[in-house]
């Protein structure tokens, strides 16, 4: 008997199913608990007893008949819980009689809780041999208390470099990765979600596009009200934090001096919850970076941009400079898209696939004059198609008017000739 607990996106899933495909031999009983069934009792262990309904018939009288009323099977008063208890223990027993069953259920946190009060009791007197429950659980089940229990705590370092480097929007410079793991505190989720999230939430929200999305709702309602109620200063440093892509304080606190940020005013308890400043400053919610990100004022956003850009170091990161300056600017201008351009060409040879993708999508954004506007939509559409985000290189090859636009992705897909005069060819 285990319970696998752990945060969201920690990996609970992933392991049960691991162990499910694991166990080769015998019986495989499933069930996902979920919160729409939390209020029909019973829904639980239904799920997971489907597969031994034929074998109801070997359980002595009551407990069949307890069974079967719990299950909707027949009419009747409604049955003592441990009658019910004893009904599944037997079904169990049965059903391992020669061989091993695995009893699998996911998001018991979800549970109903006539099912949670049923499968505890079955959990704490089944046999040792053949039969194992394990449920995965986010937080701690009144019911499952006093279980055995495996805490999952994410990846190592090491790991999760790999697990971002794997992420479909892998391809993302060296010192960015770095910061995505040490926000994400190695959680897998977090790990493969951050790399698209960080470039993805800051683009759509340079493009004036709606910032919402599905990681909207990782944030927990509360920290976000939290947010909203901080001080001006408070919420301006966490928005230089979130816009600044590589977490160094000193940028930073450069950044907030000019915007007339102080960290007596800024730096409140609530702050420090949110905010953990060592080599780098980083969230400690992995998801909050883009949430505060969002929640900013557009105007707000680009005095940021424009401030990181003044206090980064032109020499030492031009790229970083290049990036807020595009980020200040709404209105074309030749010069910076020019700056961003280069500053493309240099992450494509480090390697940084996404960061070219992502400077060529903004440079083409604010190149006033078609001529380049047009090379530059190629090579931005070139470098999504090789940075995985075919999405956007589709986007990209429609805003262009080509008419076969399957064909045009082969080509970009196969660097071919069509790329000529292209930064990337
Ligand atoms: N050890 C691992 N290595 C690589 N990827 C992993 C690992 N563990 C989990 N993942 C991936 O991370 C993501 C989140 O994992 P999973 O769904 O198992 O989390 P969870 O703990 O069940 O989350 P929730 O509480 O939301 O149900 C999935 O895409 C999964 O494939
Ligand atoms: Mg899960």
């Amino acid at each position: 008997m285990l319970v696998v607990r752990g945060a969201q996106g920690i990996g609970k899933t992933a392991l049960l199913r691991y162990l499910e495909s694991s166990a080769t031999a015998g019986q495989l009983l499933r069930a996902s608990c979920v919160e729409s069934e939390m209020e029909l009792a019973y829904a639980t262990l239904h799920q997971l007893c489907v597969p031994l309904l034929d074998r109801l018939c070997e359980l002595p009288v009551p407990q069949r008949q307890a069974l079967e009323t719990v299950f909707g099977m027949r009419v009747g008063p409604q049955p003592d819980r441990f009658v019910v208890g004893l009904a599944v223990l037997s079904l169990l027993s049965g059903a391992a009689d020669g061989s091993p069953v695995l009893c699998a259920v996911d998001d018991a946190q979800q549970m109903d809780p006539a099912s949670a009060q049923v499968l505890g009791f079955v959990a704490r007197r089944l046999p040792a041999a053949s039969i194992a429950l394990v449920f995965t659980a986010r937080g701690r089940t009144q019911d499952l208390l006093g279980l055995p229990e495996l805490e999952l705590t994410g990846l190592g370092d090491a790991h999760a470099q790999v697990l971002v480097n794997s992420a479909r929007c892998g391809g993302l410079d060296q010192h960015i990765r770095d910061r995505i793991v040490a926000e994400a505190k190695g959680n897998p989720r977090a790990l493969l979600e951050l790399p698209c999230e960080l470039i993805g939430t800051q683009l759509m929200c340079l493009h004036g596009k709606t910032c919402a999305g599905p990681l909207a709702n990782r944030v927990d309602q509360p920290v976000l009200a939290g947010i909203e109620e901080l001080s001006e200063e408070s919420r301006l440093l966490l928005l230089i934090v979130a816009a600044e892509p590589i977490g160094d304080p000193t940028l930073v606190w450069r950044a907030a001096a000019r915007l007339g940020v102080t960290s007596a005013a800024a730096l409140t308890a609530e702050v420090d919850g949110l905010l953990s400043f060592d080599v780098r400053v980083t969230f400690r919610h992995p998801h909050v970076r883009s949430a505060v990100y969002r929640a900013a004022a557009q105007q707000t956003r680009r005095a940021v941009h424009q401030a990181l850009a003044e206090v980064a170091d032109p020499h030492d990161d031009l790229d970083r400079c290049a990036w807020h300056l595009a980020a200040a600017f709404t209105e074309p201008n030749e010069a910076v898209a020019a700056e961003l351009e280069q500053s493309a060409r240099r992450a494509f040879a480090r390697g940084g696939l996404v960061t070219a993708a992502v400077f060529l999508q903004r440079a083409l954004a604010l190149t006033p004059d078609s001529s380049p506007r047009a090379e530059r939509a190629v090579a931005a559409a070139h470098a999504s198609v090789l940075a995985g985000d075919l999405e956007t290189a589709k986007r990209l090859v429609d805003f262009m008017g080509i008419d076969d636009r399957n064909e045009f992705l082969d080509q970009l897909e196969r660097g071919c000739s069509v790329l000529a005069a292209v930064p990337f060819s």
